[in-house]
Order: structure tokens, then sequence, then C-alpha cells
């Protein structure tokens, strides 16, 4: 029987070493893109392709990941005395989303996160999130990864094209085109420098995985910059089956880097109701200056 998938895991244990000081004491995961945390972008992502099964990995440090989504029974009590009934709505929201924690306890890199999920996703294939890649909620990257699984029924990488002079900042892909944007895939490297890396197709912080990558994971050993790397595991898994990658051509944010996060910020800020006008007109004002 085709299986499809239910489940997403959200690695959120690490340092957030690009964002320090901010990051000292609070989650990189946390920090707000307008008015909502970067990983609640892709909590309602993974929802909005019914993956109502969802587990963080946490470590130290994270708790405010979970109360973020948590009653708050004092926040609700205040909105209701002023009245904000849409607020009191729009937060209760975060707190029906069934989300599960595991926490990673040593930062040993992308792939001993996932390694931690292994009681929870059992024999279930599964989606990965990392959610200082945003995409907008108006690309269907993740709908059509998970529609792709269920005829493929192998695990599947996003990628994307990126310029060479950064393909060092990613995992990077031979693929042989099979047909409309889908790779399969013939082997991973992580993190190469550009004259090492096999093409310009770079894995995205969105993956289709199958639970045989957690025997993989038990046995690996520490890669590039010494941490349990997920790309290592997946070439491994070639040497199983077959893995795919699905080209991205759409909208996406490295939110996990001071630039990309601020061009998330600007992008949302303009597609915001409430400030989109008055932020229009300072960035008007603000480039007007930088022209002369
Ligand atoms: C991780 C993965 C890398 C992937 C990237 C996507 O790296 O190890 O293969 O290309 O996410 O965002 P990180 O950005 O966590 O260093």
């Amino acid at each position: 029987m085709k299986q499809g998938i239910k489940k997403a895991i959200f690695p959120a244990a690490g340092l957030g070493t690009r964002f320090l000081p901010a990051t000292k004491a609070s989650p990189k995961e946390m920090l707000p893109i307008v008015d909502k945390p970067m990983i609640q972008y892709g909590v309602e992502e993974a929802l909005a392709c019914n993956l109502t099964e969802i587990l963080i990995i946490t470590g130290r440090h994270k708790r405010t990941i979970e109360d973020h989504f948590d009653y708050s029974y004092e926040l609700e009590a205040s909105l209701k005395k002023s009245g904000k009934k849409k607020m009191i709505e729009e937060i209760n929201r975060l707190n029906r989303i069934n989300i599960a924690y595991i926490r990673q306890g040593y930062a040993l890199g992308l792939g001993h996160a996932i390694s931690r999920a292994k009681p929870f996703v059992r024999d279930e294939p599964f989606a990965v999130i990392l959610s200082d890649d945003i995409i907008p909620p108006e690309e269907t990257l993740l709908k059509d990864m998970v529609k792709l699984y269920k005829e493929l029924q192998c695990p599947i990488l996003a990628l994307e094209q990126v310029p060479m002079s950064e393909i060092h900042q990613y995992g990077v892909v031979d693929g042989v085109l099979e047909k409309n944007g889908v790779y399969r895939v013939r082997d991973l490297v992580e993190k190469p420098d550009a004259a090492d890396a096999p093409s310009d197709l770079a894995i995205l912080g969105r993956y289709i995985l199958t639970p045989d990558i957690f025997n993989i994971l038990e046995g690996s050993k520490p890669g590039r910059g010494g941490e349990i790397q997920l790309t290592d595991a997946i070439k491994k898994l070639l040497k199983t089956r077959q893995v795919y990658g699905y080209l991205f051509k759409g909208k996406r944010y490295d939110a996990g880097s001071k630039f990309g996060y601020l061009k998330a910020t600007v992008d949302f800020a303009l597609k915001n109701a409430e400030i989109a006008e008055p932020f229009k007109q300072y960035l008007f004002e603000v480039t007007r200056k930088l022209r002369q």
C-alpha cells in the first residue's frame, strides 16, 4: 500500500551563532519576521500540507518555543479584558496544534538531530523542515513534494540552483534530470568548495525521508565541521534505494543569515495589511535618500 505523509520534524536545537548576541538566551527559531516567530511560518506550512503530527527537536534555552505553542491563561485573560477578540482567536489557534518535543541534548549536527526523531517517526515516511529556510505561504513546494512522494515512495530533497559563489553553504547534489524538475540523485556532498561541487543544485531545508535513514544515522561518524551530517547519511542511503531531488524555482529566504532575514522581514512587512502602506512610504523615503 502506498503511504502518505502525516509527520513533520523541525530540528531546532542549533546554537544560532550567526545571530549572536540576539540568540545568547533565546532561540533563533523565535526571532520574529514581522509578528510571527520564524518557526511558526514552517509549522503553518506543514499544517497547510496536512502534516498534522509535528515534532520539534529542541535543546537547552529553547523553552520559549514550547511556550509559544502552548495555552497562555494570563494572556487570554488580559486580552479578554481589553476586548481583543481577534487576537485571542489568533493566539488560541496556536494552542490547538498537536506538537511533540524531544530534546537533542548535544548539538552534534543536523543528522544527529534527525536521529532523535526515531521513536516519534517509527515506520512512517516524514518531512523535515528547517525553519530558517522560509518559504512564503503562496509557494507550493512542500505540497508538491508530498504529492510526488505518493507517486515515487522514495526520499525527496528540495533543490535550488544557487550561484557557485554560494554553493559552499549547502549540501550539493549530483543528479540526472528524469522529468519536469525531478532529478534522480547520484551523489551528494555537504558544503563543498565551489571547485569540488558536482553541480549548482543545492539542498534546501525541505526533505521527505523514509525511516530507513535512522539505522544509517545511528552508525554515522562526524563529517563536515565535525558534525553528524544528514547529507552523508542520505549519500549512504543511495546504496540501498533511489533518492530524488525536486527543483524549486520559487521564492525562498535564507533567514538563517542576517541579509536573508532582513529580506524576509521587508517582503513580509510589505504584505502585512496592518503596516504595508506606512512601511512602503518609509521605504520610498529611505531609497530616495540613498539615491541622492
Ligand atoms: C543544512 C544542511 C545542508 C542544506 C542546508 C539547507 O545546513 O546540512 O545540506 O543545504 O541546511 O538550508 P545548515 O544551513 O544547517 O548549515
